[in-house]
């Protein structure tokens, strides 16, 4: 893949950015176009339910977006609201009553739960067929293996970008900063599976500056704003942002920035995504291709191209 057209270079800066954007309204119509193909074989659109737990404004907005999108990419959603009072129980026989639904190919539960609600049981609960999150252990258990099993979005986004910019990822060092579940985990073996050099680094990892200055490929997704500096990075390095964090401006205002210090970075960097605009819409996008994929492999079916070759791994 060399996708020169999407990227932008900004007059005085080294770095040159990739559009996000514009690589997720690509991935959405390949999505599209696959949805399309499907329904016909389906005599039904593939369909994603969202289910969402409380009121955390952020997730509403989540959620709305995936909604929209998945409108748009000619699939039926579902949305399932329930209040932050609802017991576990509750949650839970949701996620049942889904599972046996031969109607939803997707079952996304969107994240965080509110407190008092065991995240993992939840997930845990989703039939791997329809883990189109790919959070469940089955899932990890496949991604680990690098057998055939839908992977977690964001990850997949990251890799799908990386290869934007440059092409062929083997034999690249990633360094991954962050170790959670739904980002740097599934990432660190997301570039792994792409025969990449994986270094996982965390809050605990000695002189990471160091070490992440050491990246051709440097994921950010620690969740602290601005952490990574111009000096963590090798000149000419992909960093990938995936942070989206919002802070407040001296004037009340606020507004989105990711963990990289995208200005100081930009002198540096060989590519960079920007935030907002970069990872955060190729989340939407990978979801869209996942639902896609679990509605062709519950029906027995191959996935579509184009959608096929949207797939990170
Ligand atoms: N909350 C923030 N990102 C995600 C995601 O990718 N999936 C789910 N389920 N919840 C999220």
């Amino acid at each position: 893949m060399t996708a020169m057209d999407p990227i932008l270079r900004p007059s005085g800066s080294r770095a040159v950015l990739i559009d996000g954007k514009a690589a997720a309204a690509r991935v959405d119509a390949a999505a599209r176009e696959g949805a399309l193909a499907l329904a016909e074989r389906l005599g039904r659109k593939p369909c994603l339910a969202v289910v969402l737990v409380g009121e955390d404004p952020a997730s509403q907005v989540y959620v709305r977006n995936k909604i929209r999108r998945t409108e748009s990419a000619e699939m039926t959603s579902r949305e399932h609201r329930l209040p932050a009072s609802v017991s576990q129980d509750e949650v839970l026989a949701l996620v049942a009553r889904l599972n046996a639904d031969a109607h939803v190919d997707g079952i996304l539960v969107q994240l965080p739960l509110p407190a008092g609600l065991d995240a993992t049981r939840v997930v845990q609960a989703i039939d791997p067929a329809k883990d189109v999150d790919g959070l469940t252990a089955a899932s990890a258990g496949a991604l680990v293996l690098g057998a055939p099993g839908l992977r977690p979005c964001t990850p997949s986004g990251c890799v799908y970008l990386a290869r934007e910019a440059l092409g062929e990822l083997s034999g690249r060092h990633a360094v991954v900063i962050g170790r959670s579940i739904l980002v740097g985990k599934p990432a660190a073996l997301l570039f792994l599976q792409a025969d990449c050099t994986v270094t996982l680094a965390h809050s605990r990892t000695r002189d990471l500056p160091a070490l992440a200055r050491q990246a051709d490929i440097l994921v950010a997704a620690a969740g602290r704003p601005g952490m990574v500096g111009v000096d963590w990075i090798k000149p000419g390095a992909t960093v990938i942002d995936v942070g989206i964090n919002r802070v407040d401006g001296p004037d009340g205002s606020s507004r989105l920035v990711g963990d990289v210090d995208f200005e100081g970075a930009l002198a540096t960097a060989g590519y960079i995504t920007p935030v907002p605009g970069g990872v955060g819409p190729m989340t939407i996008a990978m979801l869209l291709v996942n639902t896609l994929a679990a509605a062709a492999r519950r029906a027995g079916l191959d996935l579509p191209e184009p959608a096929a070759r949207m797939l990170t791994s």
